[in-house]
């Protein structure tokens, strides 16, 4: 089979293309990435060194782009991970948000459908749910939670997943999508929370808590997303929907005193900084559906995936060094200087 991955320079998209290049080696594998700031082939070096492997430098939305690779590929399942998917940078400049998210969605769906892929996948997020009130630990993201967006990230990724699901009833598309809870793990870009405590942390600077630190996120290492995404791409039913968490869930402040600790760093680096527009309070995914039906269940705990991830920020500091050296820094100035 070949897989066309989107994306596939970021945080998720490198992790998944090494999960299938592992786990499914008769398959071949194809990147498209348009190489924003948030991807770096640094991630996919490994993998060009397979003949398996194949990256095209490209936008999701350029039609030409797009149908050119189709063509050459056929790819039987495509798997759509490419989005601009930093909260913070959508205050800055929605537009860029909606062009990926939902018009290159579209234009991908319309080529899956002239090249008859056999799966589109969608990776959503449970940000599409909006937030739970902090004071209601009873409340959790089922598949039927009504879409209640509350940035235009999270909106134009809700309005991608109503593309999705409109090819399936309209055009009989096959599709299905996941819905996933907060990220951590290898190559993830330093500018979330889990990258940026550790990174500052490591060179002694102040750790940015926005608000009280009180906001809860349901973290899942990134392997553990991998897995559940290849098993619904490959035996999940058309047109779904899949909640993708493992119950994990930490306050801000909880996640940063623990990367702290394990760092043997003092707490009063932490500093609580002016709260982001419109922060959400509080996710926490139901992952019923996918482990009743498909047997899906996390294998790693937050305790070892955070001490193996600050390990891999010990061991591979090259690569984020490259990233903090880079467009990064007047990101971080803009962003943190006034805060
Ligand atoms: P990321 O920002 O690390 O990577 C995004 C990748 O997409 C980058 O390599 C970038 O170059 C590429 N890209 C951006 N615009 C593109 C375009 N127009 N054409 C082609 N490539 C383009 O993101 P991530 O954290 O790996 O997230 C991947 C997907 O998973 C996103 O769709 C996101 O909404 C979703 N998601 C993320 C999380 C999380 O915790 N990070 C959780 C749930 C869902
Ligand atoms: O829930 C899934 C979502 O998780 C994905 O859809 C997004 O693509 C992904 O970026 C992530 O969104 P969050 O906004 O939850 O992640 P982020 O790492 O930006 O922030 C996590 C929490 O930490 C959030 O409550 C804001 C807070 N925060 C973040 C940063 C960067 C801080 O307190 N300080 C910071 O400096």
């Amino acid at each position: 089979m070949t897989i066309l991955v989107t994306g596939g320079a970021g945080f998720i998209g490198g992790n998944f293309i090494y999960y299938q290049l592992k786990n499914h080696p008769e398959d071949r594998i194809v990147c498209l990435d348009k190489l924003t700031y948030a991807g770096n082939l640094e991630t996919l070096e490994e993998a060009l060194k397979q003949d398996n492997f194949r990256f095209v430098k490209g936008d999701i939305a350029d039609m030409d782009c797009v149908e050119q690779l189709f063509s050459e590929e056929k790819p039987d399942i495509v798997v759509n991970f490419a989005a601009e998917s930093h909260v913070d940078r959508c205050v800055e400049d929605p537009g860029i948000f909606v062009r990926t998210n939902v018009l290159g969605t579209q234009i991908l769906l319309d080529a899956s459908r002239r090249h008859n892929v056999k799966r589109y996948h969608q990776v959503s997020t449970d940000e599409v749910y909006g937030d739970l009130p902090l004071d209601r630990p009873d409340l959790f993201f089922t598949e039927e939670t009504p879409l209640h967006t509350s940035s235009p990230y999270s909106a134009s990724k809700a309005g991608a997943d109503l593309l999705v699901l409109s090819y399936a009833r309209t055009f009989k598309l096959p599709v299905s999508i996941t819905r996933c809870s907060n990220n951590y793990g290898p190559y993830h870009y330093p500018e979330k929370l889990i990258p940026l405590m550790i990174a500052n942390a490591l060179g002694d600077k102040p750790l940015p808590v926005y608000g009280t630190g009180e906001n809860v996120r349901d973290w899942l290492y990134v392997e553990d997303h991998c897995a559940a995404i290849d098993l619904v791409m490959r035996k999940g039913r058309e047109g779904q929907i899949y909640n993708v968490g493992g119950h994990n869930e930490r306050t801000n402040l909880e996640v940063v005193k623990t990367i702290v600790r394990e760092l043997g760093k003092s707490e009063d680096l932490i500093t609580y900084v002016t709260d982001r527009p419109g922060h959400d309070r509080r996710y926490a995914i139901d992952p019923t559906k996918i482990s009743t039906e498909l047997g899906w269940l996390p294998k790693t705990t937050f305790d070892e995936g955070i001490r193996r991830t600050i390990q891999w920020y010990l061991d591979n500091r090259e690569w984020w060094e490259h990233i903090l050296a880079g467009e990064y820094q007047t990101y971080y100035e803009r962003m943190y200087g006034k805060r």
